[in-house]
């Protein structure tokens, strides 16, 4: 589902009310068209049903050059996506210490990366996959990376800060659960500190820039190819806020 089938899923109540006064048959289609939606197998599902397809991915970049294991139920299977790809080649350095956050880790090429550029850095990746979760560590121990540490969101302690985040945020899953999604993360920043998404202009990039500026963020378009954005996000002070 893009980022406007999310919006497509807002409007689907107003439909189904519509359609029952109008046409009874109508509303029994949207009824079979969300039950359709909901058993689709999406790579954010918890415990993916595609059985397993291992496949190794080459992972090249300026700085190292890697193979990491990916599997079908999990985002990239077989291939290192191109926004990720732009991402770990465009986006600045992480810092050398401090905790680093990708956002989404899938079977973990950002995490790795970061955990071998920042060797004295502490990386979370995190995602509710998990299958991907078990992927990211293999592929963590397998490149060397042992400051690599997966977990599911709410395994996160509730109180750690990130000294960046670096994030090929999950679009699909809708703007209704993406939204707080980022401001949750969003704000778990260290003061100063920033995070670097990378989504698609299909995908509501621009869109979401404008959307994080008006929940006061500062946002800049830091780079731009074939359509993927990377978005600079800092850190937004919250009013009162004594951290
Ligand atoms: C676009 S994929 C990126 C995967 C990987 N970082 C990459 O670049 O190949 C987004 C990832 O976010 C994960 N995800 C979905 N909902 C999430 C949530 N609520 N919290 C954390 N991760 C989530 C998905 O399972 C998926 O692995």
């Amino acid at each position: 589902m893009t980022a406007g089938g999310a919006n497509g899923r807002h409007s689907l109540p107003f439909l189904h009310h519509a359609s029952r006064a109008v046409c009874p048959e109508a509303a029994t289609l949207i009824c079979a068209f969300r039950a359709t939606i909901r058993a689709v197998p999406h790579y954010f599902d918890r415990e993916p049903a595609a059985p397993s397809r291992p496949r190794q991915v080459p992972l090249r970049l300026p700085d190292l050059s890697l193979s990491l294991a990916s599997d079908a139920g999990v985002f990239g299977h077989g291939r290192v996506d191109s926004g990720t790809l732009f991402l770990l080649r465009r986006a600045p350095a992480p810092p050398a210490e401090g905790d680093l956050l990708d956002l989404g880790t899938g079977y973990g090429p950002i995490a790795v990366t970061l955990g071998l550029r920042s060797p004295r850095a502490r990386v979370w990746g995190v995602d509710v996959n998990q299958r991907a979760l078990e992927l990211t560590a293999r592929n963590a121990a397998t490149a060397g990376a042992a400051n690599v540490i997966t977990a599911a969101p709410d395994d996160v302690p509730a109180g750690m800060r990130f000294a960046a985040i670096y994030s090929n945020p999950p679009v699909r899953v809708g703007l209704r659960m993406l939204h707080p999604l980022l401001t949750e993360w969003l704000d778990r920043l260290d003061d100063g500190a920033a995070a670097h998404l990378v989504v698609h202009r299909h995908l509501g990039s621009d869109s979401l820039a404008r959307w994080l500026g008006a929940e006061g963020f500062s946002v800049e378009r830091m780079a731009s190819h074939d359509g993927f954005r990377i978005l600079r996000v800092q850190a937004r002070q919250a009013v009162g806020d004594d951290r």
